[in-house]
């Protein structure tokens, strides 16, 4: 069965002044694909996701989404269109529940019925119940995160961008998340994932690409970005084992 094509970035410039957060950058995201995408701090990382999703706009190149062409669209178009992305500086609702905090997400495409079976949905498969009625700002930042990623899934997104979303949690928290996104996958969500924890990003991508001061300077299988040796100079330092 052909796969199709969801996501293409095409020679994406990002420009700050005189620093060049994105230089050229290209690659494609298939339908139900996990990729990760990794590199130093500062690597242009977030300022993709921000160009992907409209929250900046590319000084050149294009982004198109299931087919429409994007690059000049509003983060809400771009959403509404089934493309969303959680924030690597969470931004809960501090003061809504969690169980609230999800039903925004579901509400904007549903009516309030519908909305709350999504939500309460979305929080049984992110194993969020427990926590179902505290409010946000009681409950640590990296379980912020997955509330973050239930708010973003309860929209029902044809793909998800999750900016380090392990970051901060305990290898046993971070191999459930990891068991979970994979849940999220096979209910048909693309994802692609920003993260440092290695394992993490290692364990759980199809496809990884590199970024180097804002330069795509590897792309392959996680094997293959773990023995490349531009990668391990310009970030893993020592072999990823
Ligand atoms: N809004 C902004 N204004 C100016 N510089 C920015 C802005 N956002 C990011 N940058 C710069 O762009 C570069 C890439 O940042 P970022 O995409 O956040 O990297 P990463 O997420 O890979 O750590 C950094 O040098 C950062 O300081
Ligand atoms: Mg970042």
């Amino acid at each position: 069965m052909p796969t199709s094509t969801l996501l293409t970035v095409s020679n994406v410039t990002k420009r700050f002044g005189g620093l060049v957060a994105l230089n050229d950058v290209s690659f494609e995201v298939k339908e139900k694909e996990i990729v990760g995408i990794i590199g130093p701090n500062g690597a242009g990382k977030t300022t993709l996701f921000n160009v992907i999703t409209g929250f900046y706009h590319p000084d050149s190149g294009r982004v198109i989404f299931d087919g429409v062409d994007i690059t000049k669209f509003r983060p809400d178009q771009i959403c509404a269109l089934g493309l969303t992305r959680t924030f690597q500086l969470v931004k809960p609702f501090k003061d809504l529940t969690v169980f609230e905090n999800v039903l925004i997400g579901a509400m904007l495409k549903k009516s309030k019925a519908a909305a709350v079976e999504k939500a309460e949905k979305v929080l049984k498969d992110l194993n969020l119940q427990r926590l179902r009625d505290v409010q946000v700002k009681n409950i640590p930042v990296a379980e912020r995160k997955i509330v973050e990623a239930a708010r973003a899934l309860a929209t029902e997104p044809k793909m998800l961008l999750l900016d380090e979303v392990a970051a901060g949690l305990n290898p046993a928290e971070s191999m459930k998340v990891l068991e979970t996104l994979r849940k999220v996958r096979d209910q048909g969500v693309t994802l692609c994932l920003v993260e440092h924890v290695m394992r993490f990003i290692m364990g759980i991508s199809e496809r990884i690409l590199v970024l180097d001061r804002g330069v795509k300077i590897a792309e392959g299988l996680p094997s293959e970005i773990a023995s490349n040796e531009s990668v391990i100079q310009a970030y893993l330092g020592v072999k990823y084992a």
